[in-house]
């Protein structure tokens, strides 16, 4: 009988001796072809074995073999997106949908969110809209109230946010109160909610922060946004920590400039166009560039990642000082 067993990693000594001990049981278990994927240890493994060896190409090898996509699906679970009524919040409730999972979608403006339901409906998902209002904890038990009449949330995407652009001189205590309010204190409140219910049930979730580049570094005009993602990053840190006993994993996407309500004015201006002349990509993400970074903090694929800031920014936070 011939098999075909593919070893890789052969640069190194490790990978010589192992492919070295696999060829002999090979042999001696009657196996007569034995193919590698890396040309350059194959002559002296010939010598030391006698095997009949042969090289194949890195694309011969079919990865779903050895990588298992189903880690990445949500199917059965229900995932509540906060913010969903547009920008990152619309995409990434299709996303979740199109990974399998029911999709909660909240926010404020209702009308909008029955767009989004219609839409992940017709792609034949599930969906439902919940009013919300993140910074109002009133309005947050009663929204997990309703959601949890139809299901405990597996995940969240801790992801309503605003800004307010102006000179930190001119930011007035309202604007303060308005940015923090809902990014950082509205974020806190949807968090450790959604883990009180996820507790209650005696099962675990994922909990995904949406916090921003500026949680790490600062840009002009936006200190009451870049504190109050700051804020997100150190709570996504803290609520990890005490949150892996209830087996709650808690994560922070930071992602780059993307194209949405929240900036479009400033990015497609001439300042904007500077903005992206600094950047070491070169370009500002599409809001897709997310889809893979998501899925894995909200799925099993990302199953021992809590306490993580991912960020997807085009090199941006590294870019030269
Ligand atoms: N776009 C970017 O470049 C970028 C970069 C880094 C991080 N982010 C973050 O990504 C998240 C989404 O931003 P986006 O760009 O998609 O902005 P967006 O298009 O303006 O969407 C913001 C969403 O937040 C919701 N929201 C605002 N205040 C709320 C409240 N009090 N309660 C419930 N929902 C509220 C809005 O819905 P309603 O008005 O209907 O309530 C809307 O759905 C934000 O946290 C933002 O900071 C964005």
């Amino acid at each position: 009988m011939t098999r075909r067993v593919v070893i890789t990693g052969l640069g190194g000594i490790c990978g010589m001796c192992t492919s070295t001990g696999a060829i002999w049981q090979g042999m001696r278990a009657g196996r007569s072809a034995i193919g590698l994927i890396e040309n350059q240890p194959i002559h002296d493994i010939k010598v030391r074995t006698g095997a009949e060896i042969k090289a194949l190409p890195e694309h011969g090898i079919d990865r779903k073999q050895t990588v298992s996509m189903d880690r990445f699906s949500l199917r059965g679970r229900l995932a509540l997106v906060t913010g969903a009524s547009s920008g990152l919040g619309t995409h990434f409730a299709q996303v979740l949908a199109a990974a399998g999972a029911r999709v909660a979608v909240a926010a404020r403006r209702v009308d909008k969110l029955q767009g989004v339901v219609e839409a992940i409906a017709a792609e034949g998902g599930e969906a439902r809209a919940f009013a919300l209002d993140v910074a109002d904890s009133a309005s947050v038990r009663a929204c997990f109230d309703a959601l949890c009449a139809w299901g405990v949330p597996d995940v969240v995407v801790n992801n309503a946010g605003v800004t307010v652009t102006r000179p930190a001189l001119e930011q007035t205590e309202e604007d303060f109160d308005h940015v923090l309010g809902t990014n950082l204190k509205g974020n806190w409140l949807v968090a450790t909610e959604a883990a009180r219910r996820m507790a209650a049930a005696g099962k675990g979730g994922a909990i995904v922060n949406v916090a921003s580049i500026l949680g790490e570094r600062v840009a002009g005009g936006v200190a009451p946004y870049a504190i109050s993602k700051a804020g997100v990053v150190q709570a996504t840190k803290a609520l990890a920590l005490e949150l892996a006993r209830h087996g709650i994993r808690v994560n922070a996407l930071l992602p780059g400039y993307v194209v949405t309500d929240l900036n479009r004015g400033f990015l497609t201006s001439p300042a904007g166009e500077k903005l992206r002349a600094r950047i070491p990509s070169r370009r500002f993400g599409e809001v897709t560039d997310l889809d893979g970074p998501l899925l894995l903090l909200a799925s099993d694929a990302g199953a021992a990642m809590s306490g993580a800031t991912l960020a997807v920014d085009g090199a941006h936070l590294v870019s030269s000082l």
